[in-house]
């Protein structure tokens, strides 16, 4: 008791309290929530506000999958010798005019309009800078999606200084060899890229075909668990929309799009057994891809100027698993490239072959 009496310091700071509890600091902001810095309280009224103003709602819906796309789009344009953008800076909000007019960026305009005048606002209240506010964007339209870990959020990155150069983010077009390179270039692993490739569980594609906007890459798309490492193993027989596109190869469910970089990395030899081992491991996909996005999401910053405000993101709800076939479907339609491994054994939901909906607002 008395240990714990001295073991105590409370102090004012910032008009937030204080609390040093031996090695854990924690400070009470003024409208109560709990974190470990008092810069990061003004942040708890930001989520509220992008929570409400953009999300409507704390949905995974649209605008949280869009989020997430944005932050890959913002700093991917990275390279780790240096010459190409400056990361996860806001560039692509900042810089828009430009960086919208890249072939790469199709159907990124939607979500920079979404945001924009919610970052005006946020901008004139706290401050905020482009790059602090898309990346705390995509922690928490990622944390609205149930199964998702939650993600890290480092705030204090400084106003971009230019656009991101084109031609440095992958296209679902591109080969193999050309999405590692790249990755390689920003400072990713092949398994990094397929960790981050986890994000294609809650997205759906708007250009790819543009006659069916919405069209997500697996049948769980407001979900964030590994069904959409299972369903690009499955055959292909449709195409779900106006033909084929380019960047879209045969779907195995109406009213499921498989983009072809998704598919080529799930057979490469390179990547096979990383794509595969997501499949009903959501703890490996969770822990994985919070690790690479934490990465991603500070790719050309200088983390030691930066304070860990990872407290203000929601928790995200949990998924139960584990993971199923779709109805109709099971292990003779996997089209396994990692023979080396065990492929997990999954039930098969009952009743007919289902058509997948398009995701709404779209
Ligand atoms: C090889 C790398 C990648 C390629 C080629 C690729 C390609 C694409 C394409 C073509 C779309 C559909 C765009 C549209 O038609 O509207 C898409 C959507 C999406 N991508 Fe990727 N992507 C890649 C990696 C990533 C990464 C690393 C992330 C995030 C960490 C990401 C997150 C998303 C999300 C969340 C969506 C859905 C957006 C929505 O539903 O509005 N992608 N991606």
């Amino acid at each position: 008791m008395a240990f714990t009496r001295l073991a105590t310091i409370v102090s004012l700071a910032l008009g937030a309290i204080t609390v040093n509890a031996g090695l854990v600091r924690r400070v009470t902001c003024a409208n109560g929530k709990t974190t470990t810095n008092a810069v990061c309280c003004p942040l708890f009224d930001a989520v509220d506000f992008l929570q409400t103003n953009l999300f409507d709602g704390s949905e995974c819906g649209e605008e949280a999958h869009s989020a997430l796309r944005l932050t890959f789009h913002d700093a991917i344009g990275f390279s780790i010798h240096g010459g190409k953008g400056g990361g996860a800076d806001g560039s692509i909000l900042a810089f828009n005019s430009t960086e919208l007019q890249f072939h790469a960026n199709g159907g990124i305009d939607d979500i920079i309009a979404g945001q924009f005048p919610v970052f005006q606002t946020l901008s004139q209240q706290i401050g905020i800078s482009p790059g602090d506010f898309v990346h705390l964007a995509g922690a928490v339209g990622t944390a609205n999606c149930p199964g998702a870990p939650r993600l890290e959020f480092m705030f204090g990155r400084p106003p971009p200084v230019a656009p991101a150069p084109d031609l440095t983010i992958p296209e679902p077009t591109d080969n193999v060899t050309s999405i590692l390179a790249r990755f390689a270039d920003a400072g990713f692993s092949p398994e990094e890229a397929i960790a981050l490739l986890s994000s294609h569980t809650i997205a759906a594609a708007d250009v790819v075909d543009t006659t069916i906007p919405g069209t997500p890459f697996d049948s769980t798309v407001g979900t964030f668990d590994s069904q959409v490492f299972l369903e690009v193993l499955l055959k292909g027989t449709l195409f779900p929309g106006n033909g084929s596109q380019p960047g879209e190869v045969l779907s195995p469910i109406a009213g499921e799009m498989r983009l072809q970089s998704d598919f080529v990395l799930s057979q490469d030899p390179r990547t096979a057994c990383f794509w595969q081992a997501m499949v009903n491991n959501q703890e490996r996909m969770t822990t994985q891809f919070k690790a690479a996005m934490a990465k991603l999401q500070t790719l050309g910053q200088n983390t030691k100027n930066l304070v860990d405000c990872s407290d203000v993101v929601p928790v995200p709800a949990s998924f139960a698993g584990p993971i199923t076939f779709p109805a109709s479907f099971s292990m003779a339609d996997v089209q396994i490239a990692c023979p080396q491994e065990a492929f997990p054994m999954l039930a098969t939901v009952a009743g007919p072959a289902p058509t997948v909906a398009p995701v709404p607002g779209s």
